[in-house]
């Protein structure tokens, strides 16, 4: 009953042409387009801000799927919600003790909330937050540390996936790291709907084909 989502991260993008690289990517099929935010502290690793988004958001009408790798996401949901995100996902390991009002406050800037989880914190850590009265509406498993593209998945995250799945049949569950058309069947039939995917999709002479490869391994 969930769909497929196959959100490109625009992480492996040519940055130089954003607006260019998204419309292809839409043009291959993509559902949604991932945008990575690094603020080099929570990840070592510096990327893009609200002010990206906007500027990218006045190109196109597309459900953009920010995943937020910092530590104080609370920060950023305005100029985010400002500029035009889609979805919001903020991590577990940052929003300790504010993620009630980070949730509120992401949905009352017309975002859907998400949460994201790294390899090593445990999947109990997100349950309060899927079944709180103001939830969120998506959880997002890293399947790879937090912080770069190209790296290889962790096959062992799809306890979680499936532990997930089997709680709550009709959530967003959103893999992201090292998916491809070489791990995309581990995640699918863990039960992951939402996929994430920047090498394998950027790196393909046809994205297309690979887009339409991972849709079809999800919806099967
Ligand atoms: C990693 C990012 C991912 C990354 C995925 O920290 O969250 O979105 O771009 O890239 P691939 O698909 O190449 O592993
Ligand atoms: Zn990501």
């Amino acid at each position: 009953e969930v769909k497929a989502k196959i959100a490109p991260s625009m992480l492996s993008s040519d940055f130089a042409n954003l607006a260019s690289e998204t419309q292809r990517m839409l043009n291959s099929g993509a559902d949604w387009l991932h945008m990575d935010i690094m603020v080099l502290h929570f990840v070592p690793n510096l990327t893009i801000g609200a002010p990206v988004i906007e500027s990218l958001r006045k190109h196109t009408t597309a459900y953009l799927d920010c995943h937020l790798m910092v530590t104080n996401p609370i920060d950023y949901v305005e100029p985010l919600g400002k500029a035009g995100a889609s979805g919001f996902t903020f991590h577990v390991e940052a929003s300790k003790d504010n993620w009630q009002e980070l949730i509120q406050r992401i949905k009352s800037l017309g975002m859907r909330p998400g949460v994201a989880l790294k390899p090593g914190t445990p999947i109990g850590d997100v349950y309060p937050l899927v079944e709180a009265e103001a939830p969120v509406e998506m959880v997002l498993v890293m399947t790879v540390e937090p912080g770069f593209g190209g790296q290889k998945f962790m096959p062992e995250m799809m306890d979680k996936v499936r532990i997930l799945r089997k709680k709550y049949p009709s959530l967003d569950i959103e893999v992201d790291g090292g998916l491809g058309p070489s791990t995309i069947e581990m995640a699918a039939s863990a039960g992951a709907n939402c996929i994430v995917a920047g090498s394998s999709v950027f790196g393909a002479p046809e994205p297309a084909e690979v887009i339409s490869l991972l849709r079809n391994s999800v919806q099967k």
